[in-house]
């Protein structure tokens, strides 16, 4: 994810290159593919430099150039509008070379705004990202007042972004703009930071500005101004930092996984409304599939592993119903060798958080080479299985550290039923209500996640009980069962339980067996048109001695009463359930491990990128 850092000062007290770099260090843990810095030197020369790939190579670059400056800004960028290279990094110059800027965050008009800025004022562009259209807008605007040339920029754009800001005709002087997304200023002696994540920070500060939605800042090195959205100044309490560097980095939570369990909401809103124009249309952007694409394909392969083809399960759900074509869905080291037939009325959809999973990758190719059109869902910009795709749909999750996945899962199931959707609209077959009504359910899910978010104790208390266990089922029907799979995947792989997931409905057929007195069996019943079929499977289990934990929808009483213990999920339609089921399950494991005193955030024998065979 992107991160910024801003430091002002004395140069003859410290050099703003070094600091901002080695906050831009910092920040490394979030993941990037660039970085870069402005600054403003001495004899008045504003000073971009970006690399693609490491801040070393940033670092190698700038090596021999002696730079030097009380002024600048830095930043490590994660791409979203434009491959990662040195020109898609930032920050970015305004045509006057004289305004630089980094930039956090999406604005949703950025197309219309560089249409005007090429079309009506003849600006020409170096980069692909909306972030030059910023810096652009607010060299337009600025008239020897930077702050309000900001302003003026920041009136006509739409979006969730935190800005810094620089200017060579005004050294003494940074602004900074937050909009829905991450802004601290640091505040030193004789000098001032800004940044998007305290750890950047910790090393010279510890007295800190948590600055809010629509607020501006303007910075000297001795002066820190906040002004709200209607530009009067508003005192802020200082915030003191307690944690230490590594809190820090996870924000206060105890482990990654908890944080990126917790940033779920977000990541299904930004997955959701980027792709929604004003009229509540979903618009793809990286997928061109015409009528006639669609009704060739006679065939879709979802392939993928891991958690990744746990979301292909739903992705077979969700496409076969919205878009009426038949779907498999194949384990990606399986498929490449089980001669899969394909050819050019194929549809390969590839799903992977890091694009450079081998297997995946290494079916993507056969696919490829048979002829198949090839569509991805990738987590990061420039992998290489998004590059090596037709169409590239980004998940939006933003970096994922720890090594379970949680939030590229659910945003993988985002995208899975956008893009039924899509497919169901563009073929013809999806009314408009049906269409609106998955819209509508998606728009909702962020605030019930949050809900089920809001129950973290009653898990944990939960937790406490059962950690010592052993052996787990997870059972479930439907898009329950789908989601079982990937409740006992991160059981397994955080806490080292053997857990054991099953469609319910399979179970007399042999597991069964294996259920005996104080079992624990983790029971998904979302599904309403299966439920009553589902509490028979329950029955079952517990005239064995099983020990239930029932997960259902609010309300569905016959699940509480045939379970020992029961977590709710907010009402939701069937079809959108996993996104809100597979959240208790993701906290139950995480409170297990915790309790079992696992290395959560790096599990034996477990990578974050498998990249081999
Ligand atoms: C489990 C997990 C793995 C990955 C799998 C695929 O929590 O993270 O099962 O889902 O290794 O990885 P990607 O999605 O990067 O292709």
């Amino acid at each position: 994810m992107c991160g910024i850092v801003g430091f002002i000062g004395d140069a003859k007290d410290a050099n703003a290159v070094d600091i901002v770099i080695e906050g831009l260090k910092k920040l490394e843990y979030r993941g990037y593919d660039s970085s870069g810095i402005a600054i403003v030197e001495q004899n008045g020369q504003l000073v971009v430099r970006k690399k693609k790939g490491r801040i070393s190579n940033l670092e190698e670059f700038i090596a021999d150039e002696n730079l030097r400056s009380g002024i600048g800004i830095g930043h490590t960028r994660w791409a979203t509008h434009g491959e990662p290279s040195d020109a898609n990094a930032h920050p970015h110059m305004d045509a006057s070379g004289r305004i630089a800027i980094v930039h956090n965050g999406i604005v949703e008009n950025y197309a219309e705004l560089k249409k005007e800025l090429i079309e009506e004022h003849g600006i020409e562009f170096r980069s692909e990202t909306d972030t030059e259209v910023i810096a652009q807008l607010i060299g337009l605007y600025y008239d020897g007042d930077i702050e309000a040339a900001v302003h003026k920029a920041i009136e006509r754009m739409t979006g969730a972004y935190s800005i810094g800001v620089i200017c060579s005709e005004e050294p003494n002087k940074m602004v900074a703009y937050r909009k829905d997304s991450p802004l601290i200023v640091g505040l030193g002696s004789n000098c001032n930071f800004i940044a998007s994540d305290i750890p950047a920070l910790l090393r010279h500060v510890r007295q800190i500005y948590l600055i809010e939605n629509n607020e501006t800042v303007i910075l000297t090195k001795n002066n820190v101004k906040i002004l709200d959205s209607q530009l009067r100044e508003v005192h802020r309490d200082v915030f003191n930092v307690t944690w230490d560097a590594e809190a820090a980095e996870k924000e206060g939570y105890d482990h990654f996984m908890l944080k990126e369990i917790h940033e779920q909401p977000k990541g299904i809103r930004e997955t959701v409304t980027r792709r929604m124009d004003d009229d509540g249309n979903i618009v793809l952007d990286g997928i061109n599939m015409t009528k006639e694409d669609l009704e060739k394909f006679d065939r879709v392969y979802i392939v993928a592993c891991g958690t990744a083809y746990h979301a292909g399960l739903i992705g077979k759900f969700a496409i076969e119903k919205l878009a009426g074509i038949s779907v498999e869905v194949d384990i990606a080291s399986e498929f490449r060798y089980r001669d899969p037939f394909v050819n050019d009325r194929t549809l390969f959809i590839a799903i992977s958080q890091s694009g450079e999973t081998l297997d995946t990758l290494a079916a993507l190719r056969e696919a490829k080479q048979k002829g198949a059109r090839i569509l991805s869902v990738v987590n990061v910009v420039g992998s290489s299985v998004a590059r090596e795709s037709d169409d590239v749909f980004y998940t939006w999750a933003g970096p994922e550290i720890a090594v379970a996945s949680t939030k590229a899962y659910t945003t993988q199931l985002v995208c899975m039923y956008l893009i039924g959707l899509y497919m169901g609209r563009t073929k013809g077959v999806l009314d408009d209500e049906t269409y609106k009504k998955y819209v509508d359910g998606l728009l909702e899910m962020p605030e019930k996640v949050q809900e089920i978010l809001r129950q973290e104790n009653r898990i944990e208390a939960l937790a406490k009980k059962l950690y010592k266990r052993n052996n787990v089922f997870f059972i479930g029907r439907g898009n329950d069962a789908a989601v079982s799979y990937e409740g006992s995947l991160k059981l397994k792989e955080i806490s080292y339980i053997n857990s054991f997931a099953i469609a319910a409905g399979e179970l007399k057929h042999g597991t069964i067996a294996l259920i005996e007195q104080d079992t624990l069996v983790v029971a998904l019943a979302t599904q309403d048109r299966l439920l009553d079929k589902m509490v028979s499977n329950i029955q079952e289990c517990r005239t064995r001695g099983a020990y239930i934990v029932g997960i259902a929808k609010k309300g569905r009483d016959s699940v509480e009463e045939h379970s020992d213990d029961i977590i709710w999920i907010p009402e939701c339609s069937d079809e959108l359930s996993p996104l809100l089921t597979v959240i208790p399950l993701q906290l139950l494991s995480y409170f297990i491990a915790k309790l079992r005193g696992c290395d959560i955030d790096k599990p034996k024998n477990l990578a974050k990128s498998v990249t081999v065979e």
